[in-house]
């Protein structure tokens, strides 16, 4: 069932557990994720980034699909915009039905970062839609692992503060589309940021954190998991191989439902691992 992202992801906080959010590119990936969050028995977040956005063209399309698929779900299932740097996008996100937005100012100065995100608080707030910011750029978006920049416990308390951000984004030893599993995760970080900051915290470029820091990560403090690249991964070598071992098939839906299925059971497994 489709359900308000903060009622997914407080309650998790307050237990310590982790809410895994899962980025949906295709139809399938948002298919394969209500059926690994079934078959876990846990909720998940179904996440369509920007640069998903502007593969497709437009939000909507995509975005009422996997509306649809939520709704359709015994699971509980969020549906939230990710990286989104244009307000108007985050309007229409709104405008939809999504839960939440991720307004992602991370690349402007302090000042500006603020001001931009505290005006998105205050369109969101009002429609009752859950906003996370990001707070030190977590790198590798453009491709370039940056796997050395830090958020300040300190400065994420009076970010939170100034914006009324619902959730934050901070930066502690992840990057982006890291194809290993070998990122160094700053635990101790992760321990200070959840002491200092009132809301829960978004671990960003989370394909790179082995299992066993994940859940170290969780126990630490970090609520949010963000999880896309390991899952294209698995989607992609499942569909290479079913095309390697059938170069006779040309109906897409062989390929794409076996790319599908694995993209299904890794979800399950990592829900598992974050629960
Ligand atoms: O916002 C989405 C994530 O941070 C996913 O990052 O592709 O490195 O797992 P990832
Ligand atoms: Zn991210």
């Amino acid at each position: 069932m489709l359900t308000p992202t903060a009622d997914l992801v407080d309650p998790a906080a307050k237990a310590g557990r982790g809410v895994g959010a899962f980025n949906v590119i295709q139809l399938e990936h948002a298919e394969a994720l209500v059926a690994g969050a079934e078959a876990a028995g846990a909720p998940v977040v179904l996440q369509i980034s920007e640069n998903a956005v502007r593969y497709h063209g437009a939000l909507e399309p995509l975005g009422l699909a996997t509306l649809a698929v939520a709704r359709a779900s015994s699971a509980p299932v969020a549906v939230h915009l990710d990286h989104a740097t244009d307000v108007d996008l985050v309007h229409e996100a709104v405008r939809l039905g999504f839960g939440s937005v991720m307004y992602d100012a991370s690349t402007m100065s302090y000042e500006d970062n603020v001001a931009a995100t505290a005006a998105v608080v205050a369109h969101c707030r009002e429609r009752g839609v859950w906003v996370e910011a990001e707070l030190g750029e977590v790198g590798g978006k453009d491709g370039v692992h940056a796997p050395g920049v830090r958020t300040d416990p300190d400065e994420a308390k009076a970010y939170v503060e100034a914006t009324g951000v619902a959730a934050l984004a901070v930066a502690v030893g992840t990057s982006h589309a890291m194809l290993t599993r070998d990122a160094a995760v700053d635990l101790e970080l992760i321990g200070r940021l959840h002491e200092a900051v009132p809301v829960p915290l978004v671990l960003h470029g989370s394909s790179g954190v082995p299992d066993d820091d994940l859940r170290r990560a969780v126990a630490a403090g970090m609520t949010k998991i963000n999880i896309a690249t390991q899952l294209n991964k698995a989607f992609t070598a499942a569909a290479r191989a079913f095309l390697a071992e059938n170069p006779q098939v040309v109906d897409t839906r062989k390929y794409l439902g076996a790319g599908r299925d694995a993209v299904a059971d890794e979800v399950a497994r990592l829900l598992r691992v974050l629960a």
